[in-house]
């Protein structure tokens, strides 16, 4: 047999400490101030307060010192009228039994962290707890967070339906959607909401509780919620509003928030809920698979379903694309057949609609150039000074580490004869992954049809967010999808890499819920020795620019002293201060000398107007910038466009990939023809061609808007129809996003657009550049070859490497001179893609952060230009760090 077996204990020990901390000695404007030096806790009621050395009463046993009435102890008790089912289904969680230790923990302090396995009913229950409880009375919300939408809108439903209360009761928000009413008494909502809603109200006056759901996923905005809620929380005890924070995590990791003196001075009390969990034996693979893990799981399922009894079967794997296809071998080897939806009808007129598209964007010949025109750099769209839309989310979008918008799609791999089709039992198989539609994310959660067996093939999604009912067997492929950055240049990727040790005993967890279980890991135990412990938090992976404009915006301006459960290095975030001076949302401190790094560090730059309008853009700071300076000259249709398509990334169908036979090869490469032919279009004639990949990404979606953006349209033309839906989505949200921020804009937001005039080609390449200036190339020319790798290669001030345009841009074979690039990928090169051509003279006009003038006594004396009536004069100017030579600029 090709299994090790091991027996796994699930259970661990509980561990609880008890302590109090709510008191605080500071006004909230000094907590602003100086939201990084931790708050010293004193002790207002001495009846209350139990000696730091003092051993603490274990949770459960009622405390001696415990008074009789308790302050923040709400007096009433809610009744919940729940069906006789959901009461019966309710009583077997484990959580139900520690109902009465965590009600009292709750209101004897004001942080607890509680502890419990995926499915134990922390998320659904907690919060019915705290209604009961009283929590939710008059005024007050019990607020939930969550990393992901869908646990925010799945369990909103779910309490919804357990308490047998309405939607606008139990209710969820996640970034522009969300149906909260004035009734709201119970609120999920995902982490970024939250954080937005700080930045209006920094005491949450309006929550009662605060839940933090999945603290151990650590996302970042969870984590900076913590941070925040540890300042925030003993203000309001002073205050007389005393908030309390749970904190819920699946994994036993949770050192960092218990641990970290800085973050609670007063260790929070730990209560640990012992889950019902059955025994999984975990089953190891002799040898670890190279590659082909997805081939891999497949056997596994078919000898699973074959031999095994009865009993759903789980696996993992790490992106929609292979869900996707591991789902196409299953229902085709174990067909299970029901009523068919019907086929979407075939798009009637396709063949006119593509020639209107096609004709409406070669009729796209632009006006006369006028010279050189400019955007204005302090043209940028305002804020309405404390109006603007009640609930919006930080983040564009749930990446998950799933890339679904990366994936190749490379359909039936592996060769078909030998999967014809099995007369086993039909294998009811459903696909899982955040992205899903929540309708077909729901089906997981009822019975499968009789006579059939189920079978969920999932993301990490299914790891702790959801539980999904009757799982006997898990299958882990032992990998996860991840994006990595290179700390100092932010050059991303997506790797499949090993899971963590904590997540692989997460997913084998999933097999005994209702009864033993069995995991297949696909890996051998060797492998799974050499796994990390835990995965690192997010934070520490990743650029922190986005989060650090988020805290300016909140007035924390040391944002290097903030109380992080695990801060990111001092570097990142001085790359990113160092970036936001630069798009010019924080002002730039003065140029005193040189300073070290970690006086740099220290700086407290403060936001500026331009960066709180930055913030308020639900996309990173450099595109945040680019819609901020997007309503000059009616560009902001087309910036919108190129943000969400910038954001949505792979537009196109990866066409160069190896074909899986001879046939699909004829496939690919007359596609391959007709789509680069419609590139070429979309790229524009003249001065169009400038704004190089962006344009065509302009194209792409004009065209596809003309056609009524069908999937047939798509197909035909090398465009991913996922990708498309996307951007109309985001740019609908994007249109909504300003029209409620900038008053002196207001859009009408139709699909359908013209193509830009010459002109604004030219101010859309400005506004490109003014956000991407830290992304700007230049091209090395022939004569200053030094070495054949330099060859059509460019430099940047990032890299020492060269670096290339990608083959596949617009402008691979024009290699302008300067050219600003969305961002690096590195294969077998480090290839720009994204990639618009600029003009040298721009960059000192419109990027002063970015050049060094000349000494002025050096430069051509001063003159009177009459036009403006203002003396002037001539700058030299050179680009930072590499000092390359710009043209003269002149200046006031
Ligand atoms: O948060 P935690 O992982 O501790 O558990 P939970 O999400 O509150 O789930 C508790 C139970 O409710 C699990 O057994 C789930 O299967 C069940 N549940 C359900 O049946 N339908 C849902 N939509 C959500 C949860
Ligand atoms: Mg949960």
């Amino acid at each position: 047999d090709d299994e090790e077996q091991t027996d796994k204990g699930m259970s661990s020990d509980s561990s609880a400490e008890e302590d109090e901390s709510d008191a605080s000695e500071k006004e909230e404007e000094m907590v602003r101030d100086n939201v990084s030096s931790p708050v010293k806790p004193i002790d207002t009621d001495v009846s209350r307060s139990t000696p730091a050395e003092s051993k603490p009463a274990p949770i459960g046993e009622p405390s001696k010192d415990k008074p009789a009435t308790l302050p923040s102890q709400p007096a009433i008790f809610i009744p919940v009228d729940r069906s006789p089912e959901i009461q019966e289904a309710r009583l077997k969680l484990p959580i139900l039994a520690e109902e009465q230790v965590i009600m009292e923990a709750i209101q004897e302090n004001p942080v607890v962290v509680l502890c419990g396995e995926t499915g134990s009913g922390k998320t659904t229950q907690v919060p019915q707890f705290l209604y009961e409880a009283g929590y939710g009375s008059e005024n007050d919300i019990i607020g939930i967070t969550e990393p992901r939408r869908v646990a925010a809108v799945t369990m909103s439903q779910r309490v919804a339906l357990e308490m047998n209360l309405p939607q606008n009761v139990v209710s969820y928000q996640i970034r522009y959607e969300g149906n909260v009413s004035p009734e709201t008494k119970i609120k999920f909502m995902t982490d970024g909401v939250l954080l937005k809603e700080i930045q209006k109200d920094f005491l949450l006056k309006r929550y009662r509780v605060i839940i933090i759901d999945e603290a151990h996923e650590r996302s970042v905005y969870t984590d900076i919620l913590i941070g925040l809620l540890s300042r925030i929380v003993p203000l309001r005890t002073k205050k007389g509003l005393p908030l309390k924070l749970i904190i819920m995590s699946a994994t036993l990791r949770i050192e960092d928030f218990t641990e970290n003196k800085k973050l609670f001075p007063i260790t929070p009390p730990v209560i640990k809920v012992d889950a019902r969990q059955f025994p999984v034996t975990v089953h190891f693979n002799k040898r670890t698979p190279l590659d082909d893990y997805v081939g891999e799981c497949f056997r596994k399922i078919c000898k699973i379903h074959r031999m095994l009894p009865s009993g759903g079967i789980l696996v993992f794997l790490t992106g929609q694309a292979e869900v996707h296809s591991l789902c196409r071998r299953l229902r085709k080897m174990f067909p299970y057949r029901s009523k068919q939806e019907p086929k979407v009808a075939a798009e009637k007129d396709e063949a006119v609609q593509e020639t209107e598209a096609l004709k409406a964007f070669k009729k796209s010949k632009p006006k006369k150039n006028m010279n050189l025109p400019k955007i204005n750099l302090d043209n940028y769209s305002a804020l309405p000074v404390d109006e603007g839309d009640e609930d919006r989310e930080a983040g564009v979008d749930d990446e998950e580490g799933e890339g679904s918008d990366f994936d190749l799609d490379l359909g039936d791999a592996g060769s078909d004869e030998d999967e014809e089709s099995d007369s086993s039992l039909p294998l009811f198989v459903l696909p899982l992954y955040s992205l899903l539609a929540p309708e077909k994310q729901a089906k997981v959660f009822r019975p499968p049809p009789s006579g059939t067996r189920l079978c969920v093939v999932a993301t990490n999604v299914a790891e702790t967010s959801l539980t999904i009912p009757g799982i006997k067997y898990v299958v882990d492929c032992g990998k996860v999808k991840k994006r990595f950055y290179d700390k100092v240049t932010g050059v991303s990727s997506f790797r499949v890499d090993w899971t963590s040790q904590a997540s692989a005993d997460q997913r084998a967890g999933r097999a005994g819920r209702t009864e033993p279980g069995h995991c297949y890991r696909l890996y051998s135990s060797a492998v799974f020795s050499d796994f990390e412990q835990f995965s690192q938090p997010e934070i520490t992976r990743r650029p922190v620019e986005d989060l650090v404009l988020q805290m300016k915006d909140l007035n924390i301006e040391k944002v290097v002293n903030f109380p992080f459960p695990t801060p990111p290095s001092t570097d990142t975030l001085i790359a990113a201060e160092e970036l936001l001076i630069a798009l010019g949302a924080l002002v730039e401190p003065l140029k005193t000398g040189r300073l070290t790094v970690m006086q740099k560090a220290k700086l407290s730059c403060p936001i500026t107007p331009l960066g709180r309008t930055m913030a308020s853009f639900p996309v990173a700071p450099r595109y945040a910038k680019m819609l901020a300076l997007g309503k000059q000259h009616d560009c902001l249709q087309y910036v919108i466009t190129i943000v969400a398509a910038m954001t949505v990334r792979e537009l196109f169908e990866e066409l160069d990939r190896p074909a899986l036979n001879d046939e699909e090869n004829v496939v690919l490469k007359g596609k391959k023809g007709r789509v680069l032919q419609m590139q070429k279009i979309w790229a524009g004639q003249g001065p169009a061609q400038k704004l190089g990949d962006l344009m065509v990404m302009l194209g792409a979606v004009g065209a596809c808007e003309y056609s009524g953006l069908t999937p047939t349209f798509c197909e035909r033309n090398g465009l991913r129809f996922k990708a498309m839906m996307e951007i109309r989505r985001l740019r609908g949200q994007l249109t909504t996003a300003v029209n409620s921020l900038c008053p002196d804009v207001s859009m009408f937001f139709n699909s359908k657009m013209q193509p830009p005039s010459e002109s604004q080609v030219n101010y859309l390449r400005q506004i490109v550049m003014s956000g991407l200036g830290d992304h700007i190339a230049r091209r090395i020319r022939p004569e200053e070859l030094l070495d054949d790798a330099w060859r059509n290669a460019y430099k940047t001030p990032l890299l020492e490497d060269p670096v290339f345009i990608h083959p596949n841009s617009s402008l691979f074979r024009q290699l302008p001179d300067f050219v600003v690039f969305q961002e690096i990928l590195e294969t077998t090169k480090m290839y720009m893609k994204g990639v618009s051509s600029i003009e040298p003279e721009w960059i000192p006009a419109l990027l002063p952060q970015y050049c060094h003038y000349g000494d002025p006594l050096e430069d051509p004396p001063p003159f009177y230009c009459e036009a403006t009536g203002r003396v002037k004069c001539h700058r030299q100017s050179t680009f930072y760090r590499v000092g390359w030579p710009l043209p003269a600029v002149e200046v006031d």
